[in-house]
């Protein structure tokens, strides 16, 4: 049967990547000057995997790991752009827009006060919303866990998706 055409949805993402040197660190499809960058077989773009990964739990489909798996050279170095723009057309599809967004990225090191508005404007040209409804935050891991030590960063966010019929 076609599932309840629900007002509201609600998802939630998680992602975290270990930090090596020889990568460049990409977060939210900003290049970030650092020493190290995020290990991955995709870009490794941390942000974008949790907003990709936010998505589709609204919409209770399957993972990003599932869409995309890590095993087929497609994705090998690909830009996560892919992930997000296929989580768009598919709430789209299914009749939602983008309530809002709400990002915590967590990182000791580099500070990213200074990329916030660069990585918001990109990804409201992602998600194609206003820039009052994506809000990105940044913390460190006060020093301790593989995120205080500098080996991961990681991401949460939480999406609310409005059905446009309603
Ligand atoms: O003060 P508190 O322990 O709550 O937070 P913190 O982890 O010490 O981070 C303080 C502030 O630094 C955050 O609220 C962010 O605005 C900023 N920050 C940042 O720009 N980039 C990071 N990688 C971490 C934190
Ligand atoms: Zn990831």
């Amino acid at each position: 049967p076609a599932p309840p055409a629900l007002p509201y949805r609600v998802g939630h993402g998680f992602d975290l990547h270990r930090l090596a040197e020889g990568y460049k660190l990409v977060i939210g499809g900003i290049e970030i000057p650092h020493t190290k960058g995020c290990e991955a077989h995709s870009d490794g773009d941390v942000l974008l995997h949790t907003v990709t990964d936010a998505i589709l739990g609204a919409l209770s489909l399957p993972d990003i790991g599932q869409l995309f798996p890590d095993n087929d050279p497609t994705w090998k170095g690909a830009s996560s752009d892919i992930f997000v723009k296929e989580a768009v057309k598919k709430m789209k599809e299914a009749g939602y827009v983008l309530g809002n967004l709400d990002c915590t990225i967590i990182a000791q090191k580099p500070k990213l006060s200074p990329h916030k508005e660069t990585i918001r404007a990109n990804l409201c040209k992602l998600l194609e919303a206003h820039p009052s409804v994506i809000n990105i935050k940044a913390k460190t891991h006060e020093k301790v866990d593989s995120i205080g030590e500098e080996r991961s960063i990681g991401c949460h966010a939480v999406i609310m998706l409005i059905r446009k019929d309603m």
